[in-house]
């Protein structure tokens, strides 16, 4: 109808979701930390937005994910909620908010749901642990998105940044270890950092959608790190990194611009007063 504004869009659901990979189409997932980029990658027509724990790394300028704590993510998610009206909104679960118990697990989690509003969490892993946080909270109905591969929280024990599932028998247990997350209730899982094979056998041995990173073109999808695909990171280089823009530069030389009119009396000029 005419003179009643743009039609409002209907919400990405978990169930939207699953639907994609049947119908074949590719997911597209990003991560975002605040309302202004939420609504930016929104507007672009993503279909998920990660406020990812990631903003350790990127945003607050940590060595890890480790120190992220859930408050931080509670604060980001919120602001980030804000800005993302269509696409469905995951938040990442920070380190020990979700193996030390179910009962932890499902008040963490449900902290996460009730307080930013958004529509899914994601768990790193698949030991018993996880697993049984999984499933506690698939009975209470929070969707749930795993993560198997690299898994940033456990980067000590990995000792750095390595791609995962290179042998048979580690390529055998992400297999495995998919299949345990299916069982359990995810509605989608990441892959992060392994072979492009071992991904594409990981997503033929499950029916719920993957989400690639660094984990070549077999997946249902993929998801990049915002402000690496924007090239705003730019000292960020992995093989598996694309950048799409370079804004990092464009950050440099817009600013130096500004602080050389400003020392010259160039700015403000008249145009720019009242
Ligand atoms: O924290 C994050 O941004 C992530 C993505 C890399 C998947 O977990």
């Amino acid at each position: 109808m005419s003179g009643e504004g743009p039609a409002a869009v209907r919400p990405l659901s978990v169930r939207d979701f699953i639907a994609r990979r049947r119908s074949g189409e590719k997911l597209v997932m990003v991560t975002a930390y605040d309302a202004l980029f939420g609504r930016l990658v929104d507007e672009a027509g993503v279909d998920a937005v990660l406020v990812g724990d990631s903003l350790g790394n990127v945003i607050a300028g940590l060595p890890s994910t480790i120190p992220v704590t859930l408050d931080q993510m509670i604060y980001h998610a919120t602001m980030v909620r804000r800005g993302v009206t269509r696409a469905l909104l995951i938040v990442d679960m920070p380190f020990l908010t979700y193996q030390v118990s179910e009962q932890e697990a499902l008040r963490n989690c449900g902290r996460v749901i009730q307080e930013t509003g958004a529509q899914a969490v994601k768990l790193e892993g698949a030991g018993e642990e996880v697993i049984r946080a999984i499933r506690a909270l698939s009975r209470v109905g929070i969707p749930v998105m795993g993560h198997l591969g690299f898994t940033p929280q456990s980067v000590l024990a990995f000792g750095g940044n390595r791609v995962q599932g290179r042998e048979k028998d580690a390529a055998e247990r992400l297999i495995a270890d998919a299949r345990r997350l299916e069982a359990a209730g995810v509605f989608s899982i990441v892959l992060e950092l392994m072979p492009a094979d071992v991904a594409a056998e990981v997503t033929d041995a499950v029916t719920v959608p993957t989400i690639g990173i660094g984990a070549g073109p077999g997946c249902s999808g993929q998801v990049l790190v915002l402000p690496d695909l924007l090239g705003l990171n730019d000292r960020f280089t992995p093989k598996f990194l694309k950048r799409y823009g370079n804004l990092a530069d464009q950050v440099r030389r817009a600013v130096s611009r500004y602080g050389d009119e400003v020392r010259q009396g160039r700015y403000p000029d008249d145009e720019h007063s009242f």
